[in-house]
């Protein structure tokens, strides 16, 4: 099965095992996490899902909803979430993983927090044995004083670089700048997390630790289901 095929069956699966009518659903941002999207618009036309509300977690997500038919609604409306299924770029075996590839790890990351449940999908190359070894840590930076961020960066032992769009800065859904940091393998994420937390001007990271409740990972031998020891 190839990465497509993966991506497709992890993001379908969850949204037929995880998803119930009259629930208030996230929907995550990226290459997995639209055939989650799918199938729910998919699930509302035979009837098997009905009365949602859903709340995406990016300005890419919600166009593509919306071109879907999917019913949606606001933090205004319903502050707490039921099910959000999103992506990642990286999965380690305690169900803690690396997001932001997108660029949209600071809405992701809020509508996380308000999810009773996290799901996450992933085809089988995002699983690994330590964050960090495989993909850069995105952070989301202001524009005013990025470079001082960047210095911070780099003292606690990352290589840094300003992502780009055309040439230019890429900007967030909140205009702001992604500085994506190659850490090599993170051994101590708590204190990472910690350190990124506590600085004026990160506006918020790709690490998102001890959040996601279940993650399906996809791969050639078929579904697995990886659940939260609580
Ligand atoms: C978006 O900002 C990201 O967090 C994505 O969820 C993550 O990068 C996974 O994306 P893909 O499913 O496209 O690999």
């Amino acid at each position: 099965m190839d990465i497509q095929a993966c991506k497709r069956r992890a993001g379908r699966h969850a949204a037929d095992e995880f998803l119930r009518s009259g629930m208030t659903i996230g929907l995550g941002t990226g290459s997995t996490a639209i055939f989650a999207t799918r199938r729910i618009a998919e699930r509302l036309q035979d009837g098997s899902l009905h009365d949602i509300a859903a709340l995406p977690t990016s300005i890419a997500t919600e166009a593509a909803a919306r071109e879907l038919g999917i019913p949606l609604t606001t933090f205004a409306e319903r502050p707490l979430v039921d099910v959000t299924i999103d992506g990642a770029d990286e999965v380690d075996d305690d169900l803690n993983v690396i997001k932001g590839g997108g660029g949209a790890l600071l809405r992701e990351k809020i509508v996380a927090q308000a999810t009773r449940r996290f799901v996450i999908v992933v085809d089988e190359t995002k699983r690994s044995p330590c964050l960090g070894s495989q993909y850069q840590l995105p952070v989301e930076v202001t524009p005013f004083g990025w470079q001082s961020q960047a210095g911070y960066l780099r003292q606690l032992g990352a290589a840094p670089t300003l992502r780009l769009a055309a040439g230019a800065p890429y900007r967030s859904d909140q205009g702001n700048f992604i500085l994506d940091c190659d850490f090599g393998a993170i051994r101590n994420l708590a204190e990472l997390n910690g350190a990124l937390n506590s600085r004026a001007g990160i506006v918020e990271h790709g690490l998102f630790l001890g959040m996601a409740h279940a993650v399906v990972v996809a791969g050639h031998d078929g579904l697995r289901l990886l659940r939260r020891a609580d």
